[in-house]
């Protein structure tokens, strides 16, 4: 029996460093099998449930090709045309879809509300981002560091993340950072720091690991020799629209432009970002608010970043199939 068979997968901390190491190099192996035509379906004949109480491009579609690889079918329910939430509790929408699917993602606001479902659903959960977490984008980004620093071991990886690290991307790339034994650099302003318990936590594994994790509000001694560079938003989804203007306030020295770049005095630094980014004029909201800011040319990174060769996003972008489908074949087969 494969060791995640029948398990959830709700945050990365509930896996060893060994697990964390497996569950990648499963993804490595279906995505080769995948380039080579040489796929095989582990989830002939599994039916799938996709909860979705926030929007998705990335994670639905990862999800949904996954599926269909491995043979699933799977099921879309969006942020309304459901009973989920207003009219029927998370508990016994998890006894009901249990009896119907063979596995459950779900994407929403509180962990508490995956972990219900994780109680009470019978069948595997996985967690498609929620307010705290997001375990499955790591998994991808793990990978994409991979494959762009051949020859290096993860744990020979120096990574600052710049931006609100006080959000789901912060908190997982601390978790992610002491469990592969990265040297991870928050940089920050105090303000969007991640709570200081799950600070300690992943500082207390980190030392097990031989990991390296630093908090700063210094720009340059933050980015100095990384080998990545990787932000978010600064206005996550859920939040409301009154938090952008102290948000862009605190957040604007640290936008990642080519100066942050030059700075890291590596050139061959590699820029990553879980997407959607705010990098042009382009969408509605970014429209809105370059105009409303005077942020035009990019908001948590400039577009001549993410346009430029150091960008790796779609590579990482990509990467959120292989790596979801190995959290899939991991645990709903019993042998791998
Ligand atoms: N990175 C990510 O989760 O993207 P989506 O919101 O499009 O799924
Ligand atoms: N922090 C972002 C991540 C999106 C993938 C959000 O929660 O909106």
């Amino acid at each position: 029996i494969n060791p995640f068979y029948s398990r959830h997968f709700l945050r990365l901390m509930d896996f060893t460093p060994a697990e964390i190491q497996s569950l990648l190099q499963l993804a490595a192996d279906l995505k080769q099998a995948k380039k080579q035509g040489q796929e095989t379906r582990h989830l002939q004949g599994k039916n799938i449930a996709l909860i979705f109480e926030k929007d998705s491009t990335r994670t639905r579609c990862s999800f949904e090709v996954a599926a269909f690889d491995q043979g699933a079918q799977v099921t879309y329910l969006g942020p309304s045309g459901s009973q989920i939430g207003h009219k029927e509790s998370m508990k016994d929408t998890a006894r009901v879809l249990g009896r119907l699917y063979d596995g459950i993602q779900y994407r929403g606001f509180g962990q508490y509300l995956v972990e219900t479902l994780a109680n009470h659903a019978g069948v595997p959960v996985w967690n498609g981002l929620t307010n705290e977490f997001h375990p499955t984008q790591l998994l991808a980004d793990l990978l994409t560091v991979r494959e762009h620093l051949p020859g290096k071991t993860l744990s020979e990886v120096k990574f600052a993340y710049i931006g609100d690290a006080h959000n789901n991307m912060g908190n997982t790339l601390l978790e992610a950072a002491a469990l592969v034994g990265m040297d991870l650099r928050l940089v920050a302003p105090k303000a969007c720091w991640p709570h200081a318990e799950l600070v300690a936590e992943c500082q207390a594994l980190a030392q097990q690991t031989g990991g390296k994790i630093t908090l700063t509000e210094d720009i340059a001694e933050g980015v100095k020799g990384a080998d990545f560079l990787y932000t978010d938003v600064w206005v996550s989804m859920g939040e409301p629209k009154e938090v952008w203007q102290e948000r862009i306030a605190l957040l604007k020295p640290y936008q990642v432009n080519m100066a942050m770049v030059k700075l890291t005095g590596n050139p061959q630094v590699k820029f990553l970002h879980c997407l959607p980014a705010f990098h042009d004029d382009q969408t509605t909201l970014g429209k809105q608010m370059a105009e409303q800011y005077g942020l035009h040319g990019g908001m948590e990174v400039t577009n001549e970043v993410f346009e430029s060769a150091h960008s790796v996003v779609f590579d990482q972008a990509e990467n959120r199939l292989h790596t979801i489908k190995a959290v899939m074949v991991a645990t709903l087969s019993k042998t791998l």
